[in-house]
């Protein structure tokens, strides 16, 4: 599909007064995206697992505009209170999604959220809240259009998540969304994220994510510079090529299992991605000491057992441990017993992969 055929020929229903809800979880790349060109066209492609526990939910309340002028009418809360410092974030993404959902100009909208994880923890809530927000409106453009098939529905809510967030548009189903064009994935686009359909080996299902939160609060360099500082990075013709590569063998490891081989890729994604923003100019540090020594214990730990367990890493010093669910016990007294002391106020979140938005 391209870009015009999200753009809406004619509505047939009416958008009534209303609440619109949805759930959508957060989640985490295997194979980064990590460089792209406006508005979030992805210079590689990416997967992920989608998560279960850590979520946000949105309810977008409709209702008449009083003022009559084109500009966009809306209010936002976060677990109750008013938030307007995330107004701009939202003008910008009401500018965005206009030309293929028409409507928003002419209705009020009162948005209420609230995440499942503290909002201080660090753990991204942009990939969550953006996808929640797009599917509440793709749930109104729904009743604009009754006969919208599911399919369509959830590639737009996809497409309109991307054009908030690159990465929230693998918000939308699970166990593992793709976001950017790769040969070996017939469906995939830089448009928006699809569902990873081939096979998945028994050892990947319920595949726990457990964060641990090492550095709480605001990111010293957002995501949206650090992929600006991508372009013109002098290995970033080579770390696009090494993404499909590692996205290619991934796919393999996916259907035979190979826990191994799993741990190898993941753990060199994150390194390269934090080896790239080491890299950028001006160059800069989202690792801090505990990132480092939380790696050198994982580390130590598979070396001294069978252990699988891996790590991965997001645009942030905190490190989520990726592990098989027979692992779990073991795993959650190692960290206990031996990684809790680098966390935050001893701060981690228990996650395991999720199967996508819920309608609320
Ligand atoms: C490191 O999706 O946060 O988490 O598109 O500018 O909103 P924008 O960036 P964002 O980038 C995510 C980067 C990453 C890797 C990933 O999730 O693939």
């Amino acid at each position: 599909m391209i870009q015009k055929d999200f753009i809406p020929k004619e509505y047939t229903g009416q958008l009534e007064e209303a609440d619109f809800g949805w759930q959508s979880p957060s989640n985490i790349a295997l194979i980064k995206y990590w460089g792209k060109k406006e508005i979030q066209i992805p210079a590689n492609p990416s997967i992920s697992f989608t998560l279960d526990n850590c979520h946000t939910k949105t309810w977008v309340q409709v209702s008449a505009k009083s003022q009559t002028e084109n500009e966009f009418s809306f209010e936002i809360l976060l677990d109750g209170a008013a938030k307007p410092d995330f107004a701009p974030k939202i003008e910008t993404f009401f500018k965005r999604v206009q030309p293929y959902l028409p409507f928003v100009n002419a209705y009020h909208f009162k948005i209420r959220t609230t995440n499942s994880f503290p909002h201080s923890s660090g753990i991204a809530s942009s990939a969550s809240g953006m996808s929640a927000l797009a599917l509440c409106f793709m749930s109104m453009e729904n009743t604009l259009i009754p006969d919208m098939d599911q399919e369509f529905f959830f590639k737009k809510a996809s497409f309109l998540s991307r054009l908030g967030s690159g990465s929230a548009c693998r918000s939308i189903e699970g166990p593992l969304m793709v976001f950017g064009q790769h040969q070996d994935i017939s469906q995939s686009s830089n448009l928006y994220g699809v569902k990873y359909t081939g096979e998945l080996h028994d050892n990947f299902k319920k595949y726990q994510d457990t964060v641990l939160l090492v550095d709480v609060g605001e990111k010293k360099v957002s995501s949206s510079v650090g992929h600006d500082l991508v372009n013109g990075h002098p290995f970033a013709s080579a770390r696009f090529e090494q993404a499909h590569k590692n996205l290619s063998e991934l796919l393999v490891i996916l259907k035979n299992g190979d826990l191994e081989a799993f741990v190898k890729v993941v753990e060199s994604e994150a390194l390269v991605l934090h080896a790239i923003m080491m890299s950028s100019q001006p160059y800069y540090l989202l690792l801090r000491p505990n990132t480092l020594r939380i790696i050198e214990k994982i580390w130590e730990y598979r070396a001294n057992s069978s252990s699988n367990l891996c790590f991965t890493l997001d645009a942030g010093a905190n490190v989520h441990l990726l592990y098989p669910e027979a692992e779990k016990e073991s795993v959650l007294q190692f960290i206990k017993n031996e990684l809790v002391v680098y966390c935050k106020n001893e701060q981690y979140i228990c996650d395991q992969i999720g199967f996508g938005a819920k309608k609320l």
